[in-house]
């Protein structure tokens, strides 16, 4: 018997329609090896319906993702449109309407691929981004713009529940894992919010038995980061500490074209969303030599949260295979294309 999942596709712009469809055709064969098939439903959004309709999606947009059980996303972003259109006129509407309040993103160090760090070997981490709220909020406003009394109010946003429901979550993954949970912090100089934080994410904590908390500040976090990433496991952090320390992170284990990331509703009323860690990289869009790692590993992290944990296994063994003996992109030091590396990956798990 084998399982069907309904899968809406979001190649968006860029490297998006190179390395998307390649990430397809590698779980597909996952699916064929595992019994399960997926349904892909491309949906063509973002900068070229902006470019013809005036939005990047059509209003009814969500109601149509809501359909599916996940989102494949690719990346969104053109030189010719302001980066705040593409980005809230499609990716924050449904992370925040399909209230992905969980921003996954791991951070594995993989033999073959170059780190800027004198010892990488060991790093394997688990960044448990908040995704809704925090620092990234509407609220404020400008006052007596152009006028020498000119100022700009920007207030971040935690709510209990917004806290406690991430703290939660990555929690349970740290049970999972090694015990081991770091919650990033500035509780000595932002006074109100982050003593708030640390309450909640501790109050959180408590209820997961077996689970070691560490609150560290985030500039130390940062530095500790590159310094020794191997003493940290699952790290959980506001929306802006966790955008940042992600892409550091990434960074520490190499190429931005290998990171993945899931934006997930863990309580999968709504469909989560799954997208690498770059963006549509307009300076090497067309030309076939864009590293599909970042997407495949996305498309792994999809299958995991889906229930088809083996497939996934499968995908992350074979990337490790592919990033160690080649092929490889130009991006790792390699002279091959996004198909031949997607094809390598492919090969393994037919
Ligand atoms: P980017 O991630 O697109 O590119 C940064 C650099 O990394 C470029 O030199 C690019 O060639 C390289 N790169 C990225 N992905 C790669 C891959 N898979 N293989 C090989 N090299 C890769 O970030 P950038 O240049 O800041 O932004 C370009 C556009 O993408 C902008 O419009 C930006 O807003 C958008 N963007 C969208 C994101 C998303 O859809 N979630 C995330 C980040 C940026
Ligand atoms: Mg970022």
């Amino acid at each position: 018997m084998s399982t069907h999942f309904s899968v809406a596709v979001i190649a968006g712009d860029g490297i998006g329609h190179e390395v998307v469809p390649a990430a397809m055709d590698v779980v597909d064969a996952a699916g064929s090896r595992h019994g399960f098939s997926i349904d892909w439903t491309p949906y063509p959004w973002g900068s070229e319906h902006y470019r013809t309709h005036g939005t990047m999606m059509p209003t009814d947009g969500l109601d149509r993702l809501a359909q599916h059980e996940a989102v494949f996303f690719g990346a969104v972003g053109a030189p010719d449109i302001p980066d705040h259109i593409t980005l809230w006129g499609l990716l924050i509407p449904i992370r925040r309407g399909f209230q992905q309040y969980v921003n996954l993103r791991p951070a594995r160090h993989v033999k073959g691929v170059r780190s800027p760090l004198a010892e990488p070997d060991g790093t394997d981490l688990m960044i448990v981004r908040e995704n809704v709220e925090g620092e990234y909020s509407e609220v404020g406003g400008r006052f007596g713009r152009g006028t020498d009394a000119e100022l700009a109010v920007q207030e971040a946003v935690f709510t209990r529940k917004g806290t406690a429901r991430v703290a939660a979550y990555a929690a349970e993954l740290a049970a999972r894992r090694s015990g081991k949970l770091t919650s990033a912090t500035k509780s000595n100089g932002i006074i109100h919010s982050m003593p708030f934080w640390d309450e909640v994410v501790a109050e959180a904590v408590a209820q997961q038995p077996g689970v070691e908390l560490r609150s560290v500040l985030i500039d130390a976090l940062a530095a500790a980061m590159v310094s020794r990433p191997q003493q940290f496991d699952v790290i959980v952090a506001s929306n802006l500490f966790g955008d940042i320390l992600s892409d550091l992170a990434a960074a520490c284990v190499g190429s931005i074209g290998v990171a993945a990331s899931g934006n997930l509703n863990p309580e999968r009323t709504y469909p989560s969303m799954f997208e690498p860690v770059h963006g549509s990289a307009p300076d090497i869009a067309g030309r076939g030599i864009a590293n599909p790692v970042g997407q495949i590993s996305t498309a792994a992290l999809m299958l995991d949260f889906l229930g088809e944990t083996k497939a996934a296994a499968d995908i992350n063994q074979a990337v490790d295979d592919v990033l160690r003996d080649g092929p490889r992109t130009p991006d790792l030091g390699g002279q091959d294309g996004t198909r031949e590396v997607a094809e390598a990956i492919r090969k393994q798990l037919v």
